[in-house]
């Protein structure tokens, strides 16, 4: 079966596209499927850093370039999880032709990975659009400020323009909010809301998966739910949930 291309997409930026493409990959990982994260943020890219894989040579910039092939630029890091990252040489940068991207997501749909996650630039410029035209789902990351919340509308609205539906929010770096339900106020499905936690950031620095440095907090509780949604793997209930049932 060919590849499910997710895309996670944001208005704002700084919202958590990366933290969550990551750690969702992990959490996908550890379902035992084979799983791609592709750092489609060719201007600014920083799964790199995220992960640990500093200054890789091979990237998804030389690949855009046609001086590497997907499987050279391809690095497989903790849990089996697979990355292609993108690299910050300006030149690279400067040479890249963004309309192949297409043509390597091609090539990434016959390939023998089960689910892969693009990592989209924020914002609605063609950079950022162009990735989700390649989806099978299109996610935003939206936070409950005011700023991610009306860029996140425009997103939606720029995509349609494309003829891209967005599938759907998952909402981060949530905190009690008086701003609602951001699912009906943005129209779309809410995969999961993740909440403002020090574990992210003590797996960010510590460059661990979360849900093996702090399995039972509740943002590694909330990315393992959204994995299993977009896996279609039915929740886990407790004893008691199933007792009661
Ligand atoms: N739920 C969370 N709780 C605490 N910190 C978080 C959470 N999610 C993300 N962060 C932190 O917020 C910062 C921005 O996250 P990240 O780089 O993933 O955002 P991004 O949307 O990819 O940004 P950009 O638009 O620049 O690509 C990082 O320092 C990250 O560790
Ligand atoms: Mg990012």
């Amino acid at each position: 079966m060919a590849p499910k291309i997710i895309a996670l997409g944001s208005g704002k930026g700084g919202v958590g596209k990366t933290t969550v493409a990551l750690n969702l990959g992990f959490a996908i990982a550890s379902f035992n499927k084979k799983v791609l994260v592709v750092d489609t943020d060719v201007s600014l890219p920083n799964l790199d850093l995220y992960t640990g894989l500093e200054k890789p040579l091979l990237t998804l910039l030389e690949v855009l370039n046609g001086t590497a092939d997907i499987q050279s630029a391809t690095y497989t890091i903790q849990m089996g999880l697979h990355i292609l990252p993108c690299g910050s040489s300006l030149q690279a940068l400067q040479e890249v032709n963004i309309d192949k991207l297409g043509d390597v997501i091609s090539k990434l749909k016959k390939s023998e990975f089960d689910i892969i996650i693009l990592d989209v630039p924020a914002g609605l410029s063609r950079f950022s659009i162009l990735p989700m035209t390649y989806s099978d789902e299109v996610l935003l990351i939206v936070n409950p400020d005011p700023a991610s919340i009306s860029d996140a509308q425009k997103v939606k609205a720029v995509a349609a323009l494309a003829g891209i539906d967005v599938t759907g929010i998952i909402v981060n770096k949530y905190t009690k909010s008086v701003y609602g339900d951001l699912g009906v106020k943005l129209g779309l499905p809410v995969l999961g809301v993740i909440p403002t936690d020090d574990a992210i950031i003590k797996a960010r620095d510590t460059k661990t998966p979360l849900i093996v440095l702090k399995p039972k907090s509740s943002s590694a509780k909330a990315i393992l739910q959204i994995a299993r949604k977009l896996c279609g793997i039915p929740e886990k209930k407790s004893f008691f949930e199933r007792l009661l049932r």
